[in-house]
Parts: C-alpha cells; structure tokens; sequence
C-alpha cells in the first residue's frame, strides 16, 4: 500500500532554544533561505506524500500563513523583471502538497501530538517527521527510502542513525538484529529511553522519522490512559512494545540529519546548507575557509 500521509509535530515549546523560539516557533528557524519546516514539507512532497497534517499550537500560526498564499507579496512580485524566481519561490510554498492543521491543546509530548492526528489518517500507514528534525537527501528523500522499507515488509520502521557514545543518554538505544540481504535494515525488539550505561543495547537513536501502521494512535491512547498524570507517555514506549511482539524494523537511513532544536544543530545546519548553496555557496565557502585561518 502506498503512503499518501503524515504528520508534522510541530507543537513543542522549543525551550532549548529560547529565547529564539519564544515568539517564532522553532519549527520556523531559517536555514539559508527557508524555514526549518519547509524542508520537512518539500522532503514529505518529494517522497510522494499528498497529504500532511501539521500539529499546532497556540501561537504557531505563522506556520499556517507560511503555507498560504501571500496575495499582497504574489501581487508585488507578480510582472517584475528580476523577481521571478523569487515571485515562483513565494508562491510554491503555498503549493507544495495539501498540507491541514489541528492543535494540541496541551503540550503533553510527542505521543499525545501525533494522536490529535488520529482521525484525519484513518486506517492508512502513513509517516512522522519529527517537526525539529530536517533530513537532507535530495536525490531519494529519507521519508521516500522508509516509505519503501515500509511497503516492502508491512511494519512499523524508526530511521535512525549512529550517535557518539557519549550522547546516547540524551537519545534512546535500540536493540536490533540483521536481516539477511538487508544493509541498512535491521529488526528491532527493544528499545530504552534515555539510557543508562548499564541499558545501553547499540548507539542507534530514533532520529526524526517514523513510518508506522494505524494500529500506533490505539497503543498511544492505551499508553496515555495508564500514565499518572503529570508524567510523559513517550512514543518509543509504543515503539518499544512493537518491537517486543515482532512488528518493528530499524533503518539506517541514508542522508544528513540536522536537530533545529538546538543551538549547535542550527548553526551546522545553516553551514552546510549553505556551502552547497546555488546562490551563495562559492561565496561562502571562501569565508569559511578564510574564517578557519583566523582562528
Ligand atoms: P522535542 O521534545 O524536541 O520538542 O519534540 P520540545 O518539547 O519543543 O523541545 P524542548 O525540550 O522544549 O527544547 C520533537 C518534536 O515534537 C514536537 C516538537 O514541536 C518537535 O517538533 N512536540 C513536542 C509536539 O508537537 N508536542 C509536544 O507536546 C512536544
């Protein structure tokens, strides 16, 4: 079955990198030229995704005027010699899938802003991109290399990545097998949270992008149901448990993987996009390098 959906979370409050994200969600960080969030939305497009539900909030809304056409703007542009890239630019993005939004009306994790989605994916697969995390593949997107993983074995599947031993206990740690004939594909059957040496199975973390069956939103609606309240239900619970009954695959996705939700992330994220910048790559790249020998 193909996948058509998926779902932004991007209803977080961002508080590792405040005061940036005190009035401009973090989702809307620039990298180069465009929000951290637009990459996410061209990434789902180009995977063959035509529907995106975003998860909101309240003071998000500049991320639905982003997706809108700016008629004022368009008209501005609209005729000028010299703008017409930029006139093109502006007006794709309020073209780029049919992208809806809904709230979370609460900021209870991740688990509890992927369920506002339940009813808008039905009884699809259908995958997740973490709203703070930006993939950057351009000739096979990450969603598109999962989406196939997906369609091919018919289970849930975390991407993940390799993390530096040292930083494992800020991400989770995966218990994973091979699968014969399969590279960057594995079974997974556990998975800890933030762990502790002692806990640690392998250095892969989730990073970013899930592609998961409908079954997910009942595990989670379980799984909030039983947590006390004041305390979060984390989505890889819900992983985790998949992995224990057999339902779960890992892959080791092919692309670079930037976190907009911190500081260090954001800054590697601008550098890199913007060494392979069209329009300004040579030029910054001699900065860089003539940075480098100043300090
Ligand atoms: P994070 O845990 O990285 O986001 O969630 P956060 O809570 O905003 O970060 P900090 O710790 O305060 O800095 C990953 C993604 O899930 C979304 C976030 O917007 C982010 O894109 N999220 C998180 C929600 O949509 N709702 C939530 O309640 C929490």
């Amino acid at each position: 079955m193909k996948i058509k959906k998926a779902i932004i979370p991007a209803a977080g409050l961002g508080t590792r990198v405040l005061p940036a994200s005190k009035s401009v969600p973090k989702e809307m960080l620039n990298i180069v030229d465009k929000p951290a969030i637009q990459y996410l939305v061209e990434e789902a497009a180009n995977s063959g995704i035509e529907d995106i539900l975003i998860i909101t909030n309240r003071g998000k809304g500049v991320i639905e005027d982003h997706f809108d056409h700016s008629f004022e703007l368009e008209a501005q542009l609209a005729g000028r010699p010299g703008k017409e890239q930029l006139y093109e630019s502006v007006k794709r993005c309020a073209d780029l899938a049919n992208i809806y939004f809904v709230r979370q009306k609460e900021t209870k994790g991740l688990a509890h802003a992927v369920l506002a989605g339940k009813s808008f994916i039905g009884n699809e697969p259908f995958a997740i991109l973490y709203g703070d995390d930006v993939t950057i593949n351009y000739e096979d997107p990450v969603t598109a290399q999962m989406c196939r993983c997906y369609e091919k074995y018919g289970k849930g599947i975390v991407g993940v990545k390799s993390v530096p031993r040292e930083l494992i206990h800020l991400y989770c740690s995966l218990g994973v097998s091979p699968i014969e004939g399969e590279q960057r594909l594995m079974n997974c059957h556990k998975i800890i949270e933030k762990p502790k040496e002692e806990e640690i199975m392998s250095l892969y973390a989730i990073l970013g992008r899930v592609v998961m069956p409908p079954e997910v939103f009942e595990r989670i609606e379980k799984g909030l149901a039983q947590t006390p309240e004041g305390r979060e239900f984390y989505l890889t619970d819900v992983f985790s448990d998949m992995g224990r009954e057999g339902k779960l695959l890992a892959y080791d996705f092919d692309g670079r993987r930037y976190d907009m939700g911190n500081k260090m992330g954001i800054m590697k994220a601008n550098c890199e996009v913007a060494l392979d910048h069209p329009e300004i790559g040579a030029e910054f790249r001699e900065y860089i390098k003539d940075l480098a020998g100043r300090i």
